[in-house]
């Protein structure tokens, strides 16, 4: 059960309806508390000194990155910070040993964060890229990668839900696929890790890349979950290194060898306790809520004569990410008048997701309603109701 008072901690809500959680969560004041403190009381590098306040700043540091790795469950040094999840994912396609002739298979309901970065390796390395294609409500079967694999698979790269149709993706299923081509499985965890329990030794995957802001964390921040550190660093430099001399360096084990720089301390920080704000609430209470506007959404939307709703048509499987269109109507027209009939903020458009439009034949995108913790059944009423009159006046 989600505690209806936790929206105090989001003062934005007084003033919008907030639908737009895919794209960005909001932040709760904890996490900004959490931020301002290390500004106010310890604000000093991280790893770097060795006065009282440059302690204190690195563990807090420490802390996060432990916080963040104990919510995916991942062991000790499996864990670097990035900027986001697009960082991370190609930090590993461009930081791993690829070999001629090498197979990357992924698939059309992909973020282009996780399709840009392979397609460019295909395009500069001559690595050899396969595409595989969702059903039109985003569903993807295993039996799909199954027809396209080789052993000479060296990665899949799997979005573990979309971020247009809602569907969450049988994950572990591809593993065992990977498992028995002898393939890596990198999973683009952006939009479950915020809204479902994830476990990366249950779900069986050897990277996980998500983004700190769309899991009430700030801007900026973002994890590469690597279960092995096969990689060859993006950057070097201060920070990463064991010993340096004239004539050569010999880098650090563990996460420092892929932080190379000064971090994001204050967003680190601001994104452990975001990880404690989620599991304070229950990420297992957090996907029943979701689950129960979502299922509120779908069925008012499927209620309204001329409007159109994409993704599965049941709450089940899906996280609250919402896609519909009214036929005639320009997705971001909708998007506006959402705002201005009645303060609803949504996403308008491909959401980064063109070869999923073009494949799923919806040129113009969709509207996207998507939820977090923080939102209410009054929320999806609300949308509907809009939705309604819009569709109505129109
Ligand atoms: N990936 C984010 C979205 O889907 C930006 O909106």
């Amino acid at each position: 059960m989600i505690p209806d008072d936790i929206r105090n901690d989001f003062p934005l809500l007084s003033e919008v309806c907030y639908l737009d959680s895919a794209a960005t969560s909001l932040s709760p004041e904890p996490v900004l508390e959490a931020m301002l403190e290390y500004e106010h009381r310890f604000r000093a590098n991280a790893g770097r000194g060795v006065h009282r306040i440059a302690q204190m700043a690195s563990q807090k540091y420490q802390d996060a990155h432990q916080n963040v790795r104990k919510f995916i469950h991942a062991q000790e040094g499996e864990l670097v910070f990035t900027r986001n999840s697009t960082e991370a994912i190609n930090m590993v396609a461009s930081g791993f040993p690829w070999q001629n002739g090498d197979l990357v298979i992924t698939t059309l309901l992909e973020h282009h964060s996780n399709l840009l970065p392979w397609m460019r390796l295909r395009d500069r390395q001559g690595i050899d890229l396969r595409l595989i294609a969702p059903a039109q409500d985003g569903t993807l079967d295993p039996a799909a990668l199954e027809a396209v694999i080789t052993r000479k698979t060296r990665l899949v790269a799997l979005t573990h839900a979309s971020n247009v149709l809602g569907n969450v993706v049988p994950v572990r299923e591809f593993a065992k696929v990977c498992q028995d081509y002898g393939a890596l499985l990198l999973v683009d965890g952006s939009q479950s890790v915020p809204h479902l329990p994830v476990d990366v030794e249950r779900l069986g995957c050897d990277f996980l890349c998500f983004s700190g802001h769309k899991m009430l964390g700030p801007t900026g921040t973002g994890v590469l979950f690597m279960k092995e550190p096969c990689l060859e660093p993006l950057l070097v430099g201060g920070g990463s290194v064991d010993r340096v001399t004239a004539a050569g360096y010999t880098l650090t084990e563990g996460y420092e060898r892929y932080e190379a720089g000064t971090p994001n301390i204050a967003g680190a920080i601001g994104l452990g306790r975001a990880v404690g704000y989620l599991e304070a609430l229950g990420m297992e209470d957090i996907r029943h809520h979701e689950q129960q506007i979502t299922r509120r959404i779908i069925d008012g939307l499927n209620g309204i004569g001329n409007v159109q709703v994409f993704g599965p048509g049941s709450a089940g499987n899906r996280i609250g990410v919402i896609s519909f269109a009214i036929p005639g109507l320009n997705p971001h027209d909708v998007a506006v008048m959402l705002d201005g009939e009645a303060k609803i903020m949504v996403r308008s458009g491909h959401h980064c997701c063109m070869p999923l439009m073009e494949q799923l034949n919806i040129p113009d995108g969709t509207v996207r309603a998507s939820l977090h913790c923080y939102n209410t059944i009054e929320d999806a009423e609300l949308l509907v109701d809009t939705v309604r009159k819009i569709a109505r006046d129109f």
